[in-house]
């Protein structure tokens, strides 16, 4: 059976992109474990699919990209964590191009797509529609080089542990159902979100809150908890899990239809299917609730496409729905709103820190209000790298301290 270390300096919470980004940060200060509930592979990063958003077109800028992220936040982001994000973005994005991540192209120019709420087309996307797993990939292989970072996978954490006030580790389940103890100077919550909270959600079944509730049983502040994003398209097929189907079909100017197969955007908001996510979501329910049906769903309709287009722009999409016979290049795709992203979770300053002193949090399990009420699309996984390395910068400058304190009250008092 493979042991954890029962000590190290840096516990990191969670694998999916913030976790893995700080985790590469920390390589270089000191010993660092990073937890998988389930495989190291199994995190919400890897379900990510329309892309990345940063300002990086020849015909965007970073205030536009600002502007675009607290609109969609209805007034309650909070402008300083967002134009961190914004102004991170790009060098965040470079480093994940040097680190080999493939994002898509035509020739040697990136290509970027619009999502929802966005006044310029500025996504980045990889494999067409895994832009998370292809991003997840590429940090994975570079932590992988990096001999301080372990990783160990099926290690379920129950609760933190505190001494003296300050977060000094993690209780865990382990697969065969042992409990056990790790210990750290500093310990980093990337756990995701809340979405299984839900009957109907995008999110992975890992996605059950878990580092929120650890949070709150230890103390530290959460906030925002009631701005919980539902994503307009899920994939509905009785009895099988919520599918995301992107918003960038809906970039490709894919069409909402109702049950009566009628367009219904554009009378609900000028930008009609590439509205606010939350207009397009409340529109799709009040479409359902107008024409009462068994199982209310409506339909997008991606068909004006050609079926090689759809196929290699969004293949991972084209074959999930194959499974359940729904050919996307001739049929429409019934959806439904689902549960996707929680806006809130525990709170943190600009650097990931909580309010218990050993704590930090990154990634959609942290509140910093860079989405405010409603994120923009795609931002989170920007937020993943932008803050995940923050953190992790964070954690490091911690421990630095923890040592200099130590030095300090081990000098020997000079004589009388
Ligand atoms: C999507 O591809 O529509 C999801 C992207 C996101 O949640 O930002």
């Amino acid at each position: 059976m493979k042991s954890i270390p029962r000590e190290t300096d840096f516990i990191v919470v969670g694998a999916g992109v913030a976790g893995l980004r700080a985790a590469i940060e920390l390589a270089e200060a000191g010993r660092v474990l990073v937890l998988a509930k389930r495989e190291l592979s199994e995190s919400a990063t890897q379900y990510a699919q329309g892309g990345i958003a940063v300002a990086l077109s020849d015909e965007d800028d970073i205030g536009l990209h600002l502007q675009d992220t607290l609109d969609a936040g209805d007034g309650l982001c909070n402008p300083e964590a967002a134009r961190i994000l914004v102004e991170e973005g790009p060098e965040r994005i470079q480093e994940l191009i040097d680190w080999g991540t493939a994002f898509d192209r035509h020739g040697t120019k990136l290509t970027f797509t619009r999502e929802g709420a966005h006044s310029r087309s500025r996504v980045l996307h990889a494999h067409g529609d895994s832009t998370g797993r292809e991003i997840g990939r590429a940090l994975y292989s570079k932590a992988r080089t990096l001999s301080n970072i372990t990783f160990s996978d099926f290690e379920f954490s129950t609760d933190l542990s505190l001494h003296d006030e300050h977060v000094a580790g993690i209780e865990l389940i382990d697969q065969s159902g042992g409990t056990h103890h790790a210990s750290a100077s500093a310990v980093l919550l990337a756990t995701g979100g809340i979405g299984q909270v839900y009957s109907e959600t995008t999110n992975p079944p890992i996605a059950t809150g878990d580092g929120v509730a650890m949070a709150f049983r230890a103390g530290a502040e959460i906030s925002d908890m009631e701005f919980v994003q539902f994503h307009p398209t899920a994939l509905y097929v009785r009895n099988a899990p919520r599918f995301l189907i992107s918003e960038a079909l809906r970039g490709e100017r894919a069409q909402l239809r109702n049950m009566e197969m009628l367009r219904f955007m554009p009378k609900y908001h000028e930008m009609a299917e590439l509205a606010p996510r939350d207009v397009v979501a409340r529109a799709i329910v009040h479409e359902m609730e107008i024409i009462p049906a068994r199982d209310p769903v409506v339909y997008l309709d991606l068909t004006h496409l050609s079926a090689e287009r759809i196929k290699s722009r969004f293949p991972r999409i084209y074959d999930t729905c194959m499974k359940y016979n729904i050919d996307i290049t001739t049929d429409m795709i019934p959806i439904r709103p689902a549960a996707h992203y929680a806006m809130g979770g525990v709170r943190t300053d600009l650097q990931g820190k909580t309010n218990l002193p050993g704590l930090f949090a990154a990634g959609e399990v942290a509140a910093t209000g860079v989405h405010g009420a409603n994120r923009l699309a795609s931002n989170s996984l920007l937020e993943g790298v932008v803050f995940g390395a923050r953190a992790g910068a964070a954690m490091r400058e911690s421990l630095r301290a923890a040592k200099d304190r130590t030095r300090s009250n081990c000098i020997t008092p000079a004589p009388i």
